[in-house]
């Protein structure tokens, strides 16, 4: 396989991870992104790894989502209906249920990890999101580490500061509780701090774990591979965020994660790994509710 990721400048590789950066990729020209390749993703995918989500915004941006089921629709119909509407439909683990693809996206992380020493990205995840030109998606953060590959469209990405103004602690604690969805406080207010790219197709975006973001669609159809992973060091701050959180929970006191030393977030993680075995918090994410299902009906505007 050619070298999916072109070699980096002296300010990528330092910027990885401590700062937003975007860089170029291959992705876009392998062939695996065509109308005519997913509209067979489309048709075949599993009802449990496919959502359809339908956005209506308020005046601040905020979201009213709908998610759903394609139910009957055949693909060929999903992928006019993302083209003529406001939909966004993400195929999850796209890199096991897609033949090439994984390979492809362990072929940029190993890409990556060349221009960046020390960086070791594991359990990869990919999410295939193709997307309606009017789509957005909300001001949220993800636990995961993610690298953002662009390939068909363009979309704009603000990229917000991880501090406690725009991503609070309480808030990432109980993502990783799972006793929210990743969606948090948004208003306009907030742009000011936010670091703005156009995303081209062949283009990509990364950021600092937990930096929350929001993305435009810049009135063409899109489609790009999110991918999440875990490091040691994101594993460990996000068994700290799960320790807190309980902690919090019992009335006790949770120092602010910045000022946690590394063993003190070490030890907070081996808490954590304990206190997970005994589910202490019920899940309220497994259980959303689908609002509706396509039933064969192509998706209105
Ligand atoms: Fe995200």
């Amino acid at each position: 396989m050619t070298a999916l990721i072109a070699p980096w400048t002296d300010a990528q590789k330092t910027g990885f991870l401590k700062a937003p950066i975007t860089f170029s990729h291959g992705l876009a020209d392998t062939g695996l992104f065509t109308d005519e390749n997913l509209v067979k993703l489309l048709d075949r995918w599993p009802h449990e790894l496919y959502d359809i989500n339908l956005f209506d915004f308020d005046d601040e941006g905020n979201t009213i989502l709908r998610t759903g089921t394609r139910g009957r629709t055949p693909g060929e119909q999903v992928l006019e209906g993302i083209k003529g509407g406001r939909a966004w439909v993400q195929l999850r683990r796209a890199d096991q249920g897609y033949e090439g693809l994984g390979e492809v996206m362990r072929a940029a992380f190993d890409g990556i990890s060349a221009q960046v020493k020390g960086f070791r990205a594991e359990n990869l995840n990919a999410q295939l999101i193709i997307s309606a030109p009017q789509a957005k998606v909300a001001y949220h953060a993800d636990a995961p580490g993610v690298v953002l590959f662009h390939m068909r469209g363009r979309k704009r990405i603000w990229i917000y500061p991880n501090d406690e103004a725009h991503m609070p602690q309480v808030g990432m604690e109980n993502i990783v509780l799972k006793q929210q969805t990743e969606d948090l406080p948004y208003n306009r207010a907030m742009d000011a701090a936010a670091q703005v790219f156009d995303l081209n197709p062949g283009e990509a975006a990364s950021w600092p774990l937990h930096c929350p973001h929001r993305i435009e669609n810049l009135g063409e159809f899109n489609c790009s591979l999110s991918v999440d992973y875990q490091t040691w060091e994101s594993r460990i701050i996000n068994g700290a965020h799960y320790a807190n959180g309980l902690m919090r929970r019992a009335k006790l006191p949770v120092a602010a994660m910045d000022k946690t030393p590394k063993a003190a977030r070490a030890a907070l993680w081996a808490a954590h790994v304990a206190l997970k075995r005994f589910k202490l918090v019920e899940d309220k994410i497994a259980n959303l509710d689908r609002a509706f299902e396509l039933d064969g009906k192509p998706i209105a505007a």
